[in-house]
């Protein structure tokens, strides 16, 4: 009795030790941290050539919201890198990606770090939305008074702004969005997404790192985010209905992306795929589905196309089968990264680091990217792949190392701690002319839309990593802000890509730098917990984009034209988007193989 009594005072003692051991040592180890960070803080100032008065992320309101990009393990961030998600292209992943995120060594543990305060925001499932509210009779006649009602609606609603724009929102079953957000630590094998997921999707509050960024509207935002963004920014749209016979598009807020994340790597094809097929067989059995076959519903998935795309059962090939599911063949797809081959799935830009919460803050950001001086020519932020046959990043790597102080080099494989910060990358995309964007794992990269933010003409290698891709948001006329340098060139050593730029003339790059930034509206998304007045951001319009095609989809059925399911057809879909037609062009050699079986 004593002798436990004895014990247990012991190790209270002992407790009590380790306690101030701990809050020691964890003040010494703030302070040198504190310390190494500013003198590099301090020495980059005198380096950089920003003017700015935004060095620390100090904030007098909100601190520990404020972080700067240096506190926060950002390699999933990557804007250089087409993440950990890269496909190998004989349908397993490739382990070197993921090497060089996993390893990466004296970065600090996110998990410990305080999940803000709006992170509750994400998980109150969205009150919109009655439980399956009155529907039409699902059958054509339906379908005709519904088209027949809403041109009637011409002469007497012409008042209604909301015309022709309503979406009727699902009140899914949370499992399909909200418990995911709930079980967050799950989503990521390497970082903690609870914490990226925080500010309704935007991730935690980048500081005015050393003058990169302005003081709002700057979040450590992941690329795989725009799940939960899009559906937040949603609930604040301006023509919601309750009513699906009224409704222009029906939304399934189902996360599709956070969803499949987590059995990406090492799960069997059930386990990939379980969520789709509940959700498919929830969505054929509501009456709103019936009305138009489901052709009027959308989702959005943050990821690219091939993690959801599997068309196998087997279970080394990658991915979800959700994309070939019968149902979703139906359906509007928006993902960061569509098929050129298939119909049913529409790219999106990735989310950027910027969502302003006004249009000021847009103009101010826009005319800042105006005014900079250019230090470089051309940039490339990216790791090689030398394991991917046929890569071209080598080569881009060689050039620009050849090109000297012409061409500034952020390289993510040697121990690239410096190209996971957002202000790093962001920096280097302000201080160059033009972006080089290679494919890497597949077509496109984050890094384009961050280039396009910080008003640098992007370079392409090859048409699917944006042409063929972002068809709303950026314009057909491609040359008009950004250049084409087709891949086989650069590999075949016919290009130096230096003067092929240089040849470009002042005013030539004059109007395009122009172009690039009046597009910054278009590929970032506001904060979702405000509402842009004049401007239309990347929601606005892929909303407006789903409309349209919803629109053409039931005027196909009414006209009873025969549902075009044709595979030929389809694989001709890209060319068939872009150009209107699938006449022989010049660029059908870049789309002959399927990007999972080669590259
Ligand atoms: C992809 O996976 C296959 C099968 O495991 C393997 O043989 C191949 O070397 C891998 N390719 C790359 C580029 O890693
Ligand atoms: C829903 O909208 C349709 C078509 O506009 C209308 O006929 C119907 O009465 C509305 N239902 C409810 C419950 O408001
Ligand atoms: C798939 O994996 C899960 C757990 O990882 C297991 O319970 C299930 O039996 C597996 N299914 C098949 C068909 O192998
Ligand atoms: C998809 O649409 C076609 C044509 O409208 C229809 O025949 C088919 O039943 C729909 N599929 C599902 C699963 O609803």
């Amino acid at each position: 009795m004593l002798k436990a009594k004895m014990e247990k005072s012991d190790n209270v003692a002992k407790g009590r030790i380790r306690f101030w051991f701990f809050i020691c040592a964890s003040l010494v180890l703030s302070v040198s941290l504190f310390c190494f960070n500013f003198s590099a803080l301090i020495r980059d100032k005198k380096e950089t050539q920003f003017k700015d008065p935004y060095i620390l992320g100090f904030s007098p309101q909100k601190p520990h919201l404020l972080l700067s990009d240096t506190d926060l393990d950002v390699s999933h961030l990557t804007t250089w890198d087409d993440d950990l998600s890269s496909v190998n292209r004989s349908g397993v992943r490739e382990t070197g990606t993921r090497s060089i995120h996993s390893d990466k060594s004296g970065v600090k543990d996110i998990d410990d770090l305080p999940i803000v305060e709006d992170g509750s925001e994400l998980i109150t499932s969205h009150a919109n939305g009655e439980k399956a509210g009155r529907i039409n009779k699902p059958n054509e006649e339906s379908r005709v008074t519904a088209v027949e009602s809403s041109s009637r609606e011409d002469t007497s609603l012409e008042l209604d702004p909301c015309k022709d724009k309503y979406v009727y929102v699902y009140d899914l079953p949370s499992n399909f969005n909200s418990d995911i957000l709930k079980n967050c630590k799950a989503i990521s094998l390497w970082i903690n997404m609870c914490h990226y997921l925080t500010n309704m999707g935007l991730g935690p509050r980048l500081g005015g790192s050393q003058g990169v960024f302005t003081v709002k509207g700057w979040f450590a935002t992941d690329q795989f985010a725009l799940d939960v963004v899009f559906h937040n920014r949603m609930k604040q749209y301006k023509c919601l209905t309750k009513n699906s016979s009224m409704a222009a598009a029906i939304f399934v807020p189902f996360y599709a992306g956070l969803d499949v994340s987590p059995y990406l790597w090492g799960y069997n094809t059930s386990m990939r795929d379980s969520s789709a097929l509940e959700l498919v067989k929830w969505l054929a059995a509501r009456p709103e589905w019936k009305v138009w076959d489901g052709r009027d519903h959308f989702l959005v998935a943050g990821r690219i196309t091939w993690d959801l795309r599997r068309t196998t059962d087997e279970d080394k090939d990658w991915g979800s089968n959700l994309m070939e599911l019968s149902e979703a063949k139906n359906m509007t797809m928006l993902v960061i990264e569509s098929s050129p081959w298939h119909g049913n799935d529409v790219a999106i830009p990735y989310p950027t680091y910027f969502h302003p919460s006004t249009d000021n803050q847009v103009f101010e950001w826009q005319n800042r990217m105006r005014r900079l001086r250019k230090r470089y020519l051309f940039s490339f932020a990216g790791a090689p792949r030398p394991k991917l046959t046929g890569s071209i990043r080598n080569h881009i790597i060689k050039q620009c190392q050849a090109s000297k102080k012409r061409c500034k080099l952020l390289e993510c494989n040697r121990g690239g701690d410096k190209c996971h910060h957002p202000s790093n990358v962001m920096k280097m995309f302000q201080s160059s002319t033009f972006c080089l964007q290679p494919p890497g794992d597949s077509y496109t990269r984050r890094s384009t839309f961050d280039s396009i933010l910080a008003g640098c003409i992007p370079v392409f290698f090859h048409p699917g990593s944006a042409y063929v891709q972002y068809l709303w948001h950026l314009p057909r006329d491609f040359s008009k802000y950004s250049v084409l340098i087709p891949e086989d060139e650069v590999r075949k050593g016919k290009t130096d890509i230096e003067s092929r730029l240089r040849s470009i003339s002042a005013m030539q790059v004059k109007a395009m730098r122009e172009e690039v930034i009046r597009l910054i509206p278009r590929v970032i998304y506001a904060d979702p917990r405000s509402r842009l007045e004049t401007i239309e951001d990347a929601f606005d319009i892929a909303v407006e984009g789903v409309i349209e095609r919803v629109k053409k989809a039931k005027r196909e059925m009414l006209e009873a034209r025969p549902y075009d399911n044709d595979a030929n057809e389809e694989a001709n879909n890209w060319k068939h988007e872009f150009f209107g037609t699938t006449e022989k062009h010049e660029w059908d050699h870049f789309f002959s193989k399927k990007i999972v079986n080669s590259l």
